[in-house]
């Protein structure tokens, strides 16, 4: 085992509460845990809110854990389609962005899909790329430089629904419906995804207590604040739209790519053809998946299906207590 190999991981995200979680984990892993990690990129999306404020969040969350050093790219698309500002406040982080100091805007504003294509031409095999949003800017890549998905080591996205409901129609979940075309795209492109569907994200509701647990040696008055108001604002807005199934919490969806990426012991899971409806009447942006048993040769994804429940909140607890937010 090469003790001095390093893990170059790049993150696509539209922050987003629960992005936000996973954004602090894996950059909190970058900055001060002694793994050979290192995240080479945030690059992000329009999806729970606009391209300009998730850009905005994802900068902001650099500058919350001192981490301002990794680029972050935008995306310079304009995708209409439905947002989750109810969920996530219009701001697109519980509307407490000015809890937090302002943004400070690079010089230069770089673009999420060439840093996508440059990070997979730098780092090959070895990049594990993180999605935790819609799939625009991954198959954006891959329509860029065909091929260019398949050299990646693998494509952790939080996405799908399998055998559960779906959050945006009996079928649909969010990240797929919101650029339905771009996941077919990204399915049909490439071998090397892992996906966790709803089927997992929806298995353990993050609690107040869960919040507090996780960051209460956050040394810093604000910024144990932000997390803690975030936190209740998305359960506000989970049980008023009853997402969480009357249970007082939220899904923490997308800090499994994390979890899936540095505790993958407490995940279970199988390997299945996943490909994403774009046409049906009823079922359009259904992530469509052969269940059955029979032999097949075709398989495009590992399918994450359930994990232990107390390892996942010791580990995200135990790696926020690693470190020291500073001023
Ligand atoms: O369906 C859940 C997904 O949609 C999460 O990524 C959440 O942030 C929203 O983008
Ligand atoms: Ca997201």
């Amino acid at each position: 085992m090469d003790h001095n190999k390093t893990l170059p991981v790049l993150i696509d995200c539209d922050p987003g509460a629960d992005d936000v979680f996973a954004l602090l984990w894996i950059l909190i892993n970058h900055k001060f845990s002694h793994l050979p990690m290192k995240l080479v990129g945030i690059t992000t999306a329009w999806g729970n809110v606009a391209a300009d404020k998730t850009y905005a969040n994802a900068l902001r969350m650099c500058q919350f854990v001192g981490a301002t050093d990794i680029p972050v790219g935008k995306d310079h698309r304009q995708i209409e389609s439905q947002d989750a500002s109810h969920i996530h406040g219009e701001d697109g982080i519980g509307n407490l962005s000015s809890m937090l100091p302002e943004v400070q805007l690079p010089a230069e504003e770089k673009d999420s899909v060439e840093m996508i294509v440059e990070a997979i031409k730098q780092y090959g095999n070895e990049l594990v790329i993180l999605v935790t949003g819609p799939m625009t800017n991954i198959a954006l890549a891959e329509e860029r430089e065909p091929g260019i998905l398949s050299q990646c080591k693998k494509i952790i996205a939080m996405g799908g629904a399998v055998q559960v409901n779906g959050n945006i129609t009996p079928v649909a979940e969010f990240n797929i419906a919101y650029d339905a075309e771009s996941a077919a795209k990204v399915f049909n492109a490439t071998k090397n995804i892992v996906l966790i569907p709803l089927d997992l994200t929806t298995q353990m509701v993050f609690t107040d207590e869960d919040m507090e647990n996780s960051f209460k040696n956050i040394n810093h008055s604000t910024k144990q604040e932000f997390m803690r108001e975030l936190t209740k604002f998305t359960t506000k807005t989970n049980m008023m739209f009853r997402e969480t199934a009357y249970d007082k919490g939220f899904y923490v969806h997308d800090a499994h790519t994390v979890g899936m990426l540095l505790y993958p012991h407490i995940y279970k899971g199988s390997f299945y053809d996943v490909h994403v409806e774009t046409k049906g009447e009823l079922t359009k942006w259904e992530t469509v998946v052969d269940v059955r048993n029979h032999a097949r040769t075709e398989v495009n994804s590992f399918i994450a299906t359930e994990f232990n429940k107390n390892l996942f909140l010791e580990a995200i607890t135990e790696d926020f207590k690693q470190f020291d937010f500073g001023e």
